[in-house]
């Protein structure tokens, strides 16, 4: 198939987090790509720029630290670098973050998403690709599945600041042409997660003999999907997918939490050497998120069918890589465990169990 789009200058948000640096390491290793990037990051407590990897060392990267709610900072940088496509990753990201402070999340995600748009709009030949999240549709009952026509109905402070971002760039898009495209996915997990997140915040707990804490009875059920597999879909998006259009993304792979814990604890216990029961044993129920969706799954048949794209991973498979590279990476752990993680986790949930 044919691009219908060839990005030279892709300005990238967020590229310092946890799915746009795995989106700047996999547009940097695209034979068919022989632009710039340019990471736009403010470097916030969930980004490392040190999460791109050897990619920060390719003369076709540039790191630039700033707010994308500093539209002037935007605009300069967009117009410096003839930037012709925005990939859009860069908000607060975290649920229960959002629940005891949604006004971080109204700024970066809703003024934020709005400011980046008037920079379209004041230079309309960029292409904006939006990422965001299954949470806008809310939760599902028992059966059934999210798809492009769901309509909204978010829950949290997070997801409505998603589902308030989206709207916007729907409108921008129908009242002053901006060319976009916009992706809704299921939850991610893999290597440079920050360790606020269910698997990661598991993998640690488990190796450190923590406590595992799982909210309510833990029948909740996520669609999980690696996050190699989510950034190949938005590239694919980025080339091929119809201006204006909305694509979902998923994995295909629901899991009640406690079952995925489950797993997980097979999985840490074969890498490691750890007895299993002993780690079921570190299982603690906790007080549940105050509006927590009882269901996320996806289909995402329109990006198959339309642009060709499917999983590459599987949960075995993915799960085993992202545990190894925990495990690889202490490093990274012990720094990520310092300063904002430590004082949240005190903060937050010293007190549940
Ligand atoms: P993350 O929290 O790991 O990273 C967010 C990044 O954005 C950080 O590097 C942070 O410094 C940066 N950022 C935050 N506010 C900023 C601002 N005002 N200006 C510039 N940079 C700022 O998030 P993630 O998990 O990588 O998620 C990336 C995107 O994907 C988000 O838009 C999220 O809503 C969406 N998404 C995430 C998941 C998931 O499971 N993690 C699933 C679907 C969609
Ligand atoms: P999370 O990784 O925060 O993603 P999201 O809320 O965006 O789906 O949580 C995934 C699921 O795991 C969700 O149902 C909440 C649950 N959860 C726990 O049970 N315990 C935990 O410590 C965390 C962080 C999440």
């Amino acid at each position: 198939m044919t691009s219908l789009r060839q990005p030279q200058n892709v300005l990238v948000t967020g590229g310092c987090g946890f799915i746009g640096s795995a989106f700047v390491r996999f547009l940097l290793t695209q034979p068919a790509f022989t632009g710039r990037v340019v990471n736009l990051d403010l470097l916030t407590y969930a980004a490392n720029p040190d999460n791109v990897g050897s990619a920060s060392a390719s003369p076709r990267y540039l790191f630039v630290q700033a707010d994308i709610t500093d539209a002037a900072a935007v605009t300069q940088v967009c117009s410096q670098r003839a930037v012709d496509t925005i990939v859009h990753f860069a908000a607060e990201s975290h649920v229960d973050r959002s629940i005891v402070g949604p006004g971080a999340f109204v700024q970066a995600n809703i003024v934020g998403t709005y400011q980046l748009l008037e920079v379209v709009r004041s230079l309309p030949s960029i292409h904006f690709h939006h990422v965001s999240t299954d949470e806008v549709y809310g939760s599902l009952g028992a059966t059934g599945l999210f798809s492009e026509t769901t309509p909204y109905d978010p829950s949290s402070p997070y997801s409505a600041s998603k589902a308030a971002s989206d709207h916007l760039v729907r409108a921008y898009a129908r009242t002053y042409g901006l060319s976009t495209t916009l992706s809704n996915c299921s939850n991610n997990y893999g290597p440079y997660q920050f360790p606020e997140k269910l698997i990661p915040l598991m993998i640690m707990n488990l190796c450190e003999g923590k406590p595992l804490p799982v909210y309510g009875t833990g029948a909740n059920v996520r669609d999980w999907l690696y996050v190699d597999d989510h950034v190949e879909a938005i590239w694919t998006i980025v080339l091929r997918g119809r201006r204006g259009e909305t694509y979902n993304i998923g994995g295909e792979a629901e899991w009640a939490n406690l079952a995925l814990l489950h797993k997980l604890i097979e999985v840490v216990a074969r890498a490691t050497g750890l007895d299993t029961a002993a780690l079921k044993r570190q299982i603690t129920f906790v007080t549940d998120r105050p509006g927590h969706d009882a269901r996320y799954a996806i289909n995402c048949s329109k990006l198959k069918s339309e642009l060709g794209w499917t999983q590459r991973h599987n949960i075995e498979s993915g799960l085993l890589e992202t545990v190894r590279w925990y495990l690889d990476n202490p490093e990274w752990v012990s720094r990520v465990k310092s300063g904002a993680y430590r004082n949240w986790l005190d903060l937050n949930y010293g007190r549940r169990d």
